[in-house]
């Protein structure tokens, strides 16, 4: 979910709907705001839907806002996305309004003693029960903060919570633990948001909260102490986002705009970290050459997308490094206990450092003195912060909920970690690694090449709108791409889509390919693979006779695949390791367009969030 609350004098809905607007990507169920009216009494809009529809009943039914408020983006966990069930919740006779993201897994016990106490309930969210403790608390002890320090030790499970009560005015209160928490520091106002977007157009000064904190902020002031009460010093960090780059420009989606920045996204990950005499990560640096030399197991964690870029960099680092890697689901990582010493490292990605899943295996690799290295696309986001190392991703705010530039920055920077560990162990000559560099030199071109096959993939997806199965099929580097590919369709274009490493076609998927079936292939180079570019050439010859539809990936000039294919993409000359960052680009164009063909949201698609902070 997404979080904003703001203490100004500004126009306060307008600062909510703003930075709601930002942080919309972390869900989409329901949205809502309260703030204090001019007559210092709480006033709430919430709507179930997009926050369009919210920002409709706003203007039917406008308020006029004093100062203080709170703002909510919902992805539904407890209880259905209806307007009941809308964030913010009322506690204390409507005297109090909360907003939270996470859940409270000991709701139903809190929810009986409220209950008890003959208070009346109105939703069904683990929120309004945490509503109605901290009304009560309030109601009792007389004010919010010492209420917040009474109600959060008593929660259990994952929680952001931001409260303001109608007696406390010009002032909102904050907690978290398990769940992202930053403060934005302005000039006579102050912010909070789940992330730093739900305010970067009105301020770069930031910090971040915390874990097991509570954060209080007026127009003049920011406080921070543990849930004690005992102050905490923080410090303030700059954002390096620019607002413009979190907005859509001329484009008809953000996934559209987030495509094209690839070239951009790969040229500033690698910016700084590469010289013509080596590659040097900073962040990897700082943590000693003998312990990087020590490192003899690699296991990479991620979910989604980010999980197929650890895929594709797990058989770089392992060529490069001559260090056994080994890429596992987040979510699947600790229940098998897996075998871990201070010699392994852990290479965590995610472009948003919330993911709750990812969270929570980092977290248990470091307990067990395992090495952590954070691939990451936001600063100061959790993630990050809880690993030994971090070694960010450069790819700007991404806000489609389909990641793509992320995507191709984790990609590189997984490269660069397999350079850098490499070199240090020294597994990798200075020629081989000075070839790789040269590649990167030539990469951003080469991913503008790919991006320009757009008018191409429009046109295919155009034939292809009824399509409701598609396969991709690849080998090596090409097979992750192929996971990512048909993911991609799943997320934004609501179609079955499966990817196969070729050479397990035949041991059971063949018996899918039936007359008129869609396969792509990523087709590896005849040059650099040879022995792959037959076997694949092989595989696409045994759809064909058995009635696919074949649409090829090649490099430019493979005229070997002509007589079979149905459709040809030509993608620039590239090194084995660089393909898959230029083979992704036309199938992310291929789901944009076929999802835009069905009418369908490409950038909200429907049960998804972009962050999923919880596990
Ligand atoms: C969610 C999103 C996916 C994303 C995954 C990992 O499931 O819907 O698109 O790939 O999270 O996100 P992260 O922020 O950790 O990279």
């Amino acid at each position: 979910c997404g979080i904003v609350g703001y203490v100004g004098p500004n126009d306060t809905v307008e600062v909510l709907l703003n930075g709601l607007r930002r942080l919309e990507y972390r869900g989409y169920d329901s949205a809502g705001v309260a703030v204090i009216d001019d007559a210092h009494e709480i006033s709430v809009r919430k709507r179930s839907g997009k926050l369009a529809r919210l920002e409709e009943l706003l203007e039917a039914n406008p308020l006029q806002a004093a100062g203080t408020g709170i703002g909510h983006t919902r992805w539904a966990t407890h209880g259905g996305p209806t307007d009941a069930n809308a964030h913010p919740h009322l506690g204390d006779g409507g005297k109090l309004a909360l907003i939270h993201n996470g859940i409270v897994e000991n709701f139903a016990e809190l929810r009986e003693e409220l209950e008890g106490d003959g208070v009346d309930l109105i939703s069904e969210t683990d929120t309004e029960v945490v509503a109605a403790l901290v009304g009560r608390e309030v109601a009792r002890q007389g004010d919010l903060e010492t209420a917040f320090r009474s109600v959060v030790t008593r929660l259990e499970g994952t929680f952001t919570l931001l409260a303001m009560h109608r007696d406390e005015p010009g002032k909102v209160v904050a907690a978290r633990h398990h769940s992202p928490l930053v403060v934005g520091l302005g000039d006579g106002e102050n912010f909070l948001g789940s992330d730093v977007a739900a305010f970067v157009s009105s301020t770069r000064r930031a910090v971040a909260v915390d874990e097991d904190n509570i954060a209080v902020i007026t127009p003049e002031e920011v406080r921070i102490t543990d849930f004690a009460g005992h102050p905490v010093e923080f410090e303030e960090f700059e954002v390096e986002w620019d607002a413009e780059a979190a907005d859509k420009g001329g484009w008809s989606s953000f996934m559209a705009k987030e495509i094209n920045d690839q070239p951009d996204a790969v040229e500033n990950t690698v910016r700084g970290r590469v010289s013509p005499s080596g590659v040097e990560i900073p962040e990897l640096t700082a943590l000693g050459d003998e312990r990087l030399r020590g490192i003899d197991r690699i296991i990479i964690i991620a979910c989604g997308t980010a999980s197929y870029a650890g895929q594709v960099g797990a058989y770089a680092i392992e060529q490069w490094a001559r260090i056994p890697v080994e890429v596992q689901l987040s979510h699947e990582f600790r229940y098998r206990e897996p075998v871990l010493s201070d010699r392994t490292m852990v290479i965590s990605v995610s472009q948003s450092g919330e993911t709750m899943d990812t969270l929570m295996a980092v977290k248990y690799a470091a307990e067990r003195g395992v090495t952590t290295v954070s691939v990451c696309n936001t600063q100061s986001a959790t993630i990050p912060r809880e690993s030994d190392a971090a070694v960010y991703t450069h790819a700007g705010p991404e806000v489609a909920v389909a990641s793509t530039k992320a995507f191709v920055a984790q990609i590189t920077a997984l490269y660069l970690i397999g350079l850098h560990l490499g070199r240090v162990k020294g597994a990798l000559s200075a020629e081989a690694a000075a070839q790789a560099i040269a590649q990167f030199d030539e990469l951003p071109a080469k991913v503008r090449e790919a991006v320009d096959t757009h008018e191409q993939i429009a046109q295919l997806a155009h034939w292809m709108a009824d399509t409701r199965s598609v396969l991709f099929l690849g080998r090596h580097v090409g097979y992750p791409i192929a996971l990512e590919g048909a993911l991609k369709l799943k997320e934004i274009a609501y179609i079955h889509a499966e990817g196969f490493a070729a050479g397990e076609l035949k041991h059971g998927p063949i018996a899918l390919i039936d007359h008129g079936q869609p396969v792509f292939v990523l087709v590896p180079s005849p040059r650099t693979s040879p022995l792959m570019h037959s076997k694949v050439v092989s595989n696409i010859q045994e759809i064909r006779a058995r009635g696919a539809r074949v649409i090829a990936v090649v490099e430019k000039g493979d005229t070997a695949v002509l007589p079979y294919a149905d459709d040809v993409i030509r993608l620039p000359l590239a090194d084995a390791f660089f393909e898959p960052l230029l083979q992704v680009v036309p199938l992310q164009w291929f789901a944009l367009e076929l999802s835009t063909a069905k009418g369908l949201d490409v950038d909200q698609p429907r049960n998804l969030a972009k962050s999923v902070t919880v596990e």
